[in-house]
């Protein structure tokens, strides 16, 4: 399991002081609307001009039509900056179809992950909108997604053991929601701690606030990088 840091600071200057911190240990760095329509793709140079090693996810989480998707996808890709980003299942199958066959040649192409359900939603407000629930709408996506030939999805500790049992066990699950020592859940409804994580084959985990809010973010990190 690999920890994913959300660099969701206020400005540049603390998501690099932030990296910096962290430039030692094996993570994944997390690359948001906040960050990447603030501060662009030079902030992404600038990480990698930190710790070349630093892998990035960058979570746009692109919904469109089709070609708009691909260009979009396309565009990350050449970057050569980029390890992974994502795309919303909901946007349907010939949509992340178009996206994997536009960049399929391209040399070391990013993991592109769906999103399935935030897990921002509970049941109820998932309901509104999709009238199916989290757990079966989650499936249904999970499988459009991998017969896609998209690489995984963003989904919740609690779909992540049956998405691969319905798909394959080397499809990929990320994880946001994860608060690792009981931290506030903010926002975030569905929520899980790292033993949970492990438990469930997650592999990767996001963190944000439990890390970026707390006064010694390093400790933080070094903590969860010894629980998992
Ligand atoms: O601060 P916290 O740990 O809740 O941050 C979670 C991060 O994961 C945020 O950057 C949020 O945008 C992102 N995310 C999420 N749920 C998803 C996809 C991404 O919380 N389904």
């Amino acid at each position: 399991m690999k920890l994913c840091i959300s660099l969701d600071l206020p400005s540049s200057h603390e998501n690099l002081a932030l990296a910096k911190e962290v430039k030692d240990f094996d993570v994944w760095l997390k690359v948001g609307f906040r960050s990447y329509i603030r501060d662009g793709k030079e902030f992404l140079e600038d990480l990698k001009a930190l710790n070349p090693n630093f892998k990035i996810f960058l979570d746009l989480k692109l919904y469109d039509i089709p070609n708009t998707m691909a260009d979009a996808a396309e565009e990350i890709s050449n970057f050569g900056l980029v390890d992974m980003f994502n795309v919303h299942a909901s946007a349907g199958v010939d949509a992340m179809h178009t996206v994997m066959q536009r960049i399929k040649d391209i040399p070391n192409r990013p993991l592109v992950l769906a999103v399935t359900a935030l897990t921002s939603f509970d049941n109820a407000s998932f309901m509104a909108i999709y009238n199916e629930t989290i757990s079966t709408k989650a499936i249904k996506f999970a499988k459009d997604t991998f017969n896609s030939g998209v690489d995984g999805v963003v989904c919740s500790v609690f779909e992540s053991l049956d998405i691969k049992k319905n798909t394959s066990d080397n499809f990929i699950t990320l994880c946001p929601g994860i608060r690792p020592f009981g931290e506030e859940v903010g926002d975030q409804k569905r929520v899980a701690d790292i033993p949970f994580a492990k438990e469930n084959s997650v592999d990767f985990i996001v963190v944000g606030r439990p890390i970026y809010k707390d006064t010694n973010p390093k400790d933080v990190v070094k903590k969860i990088l010894e629980n998992i």
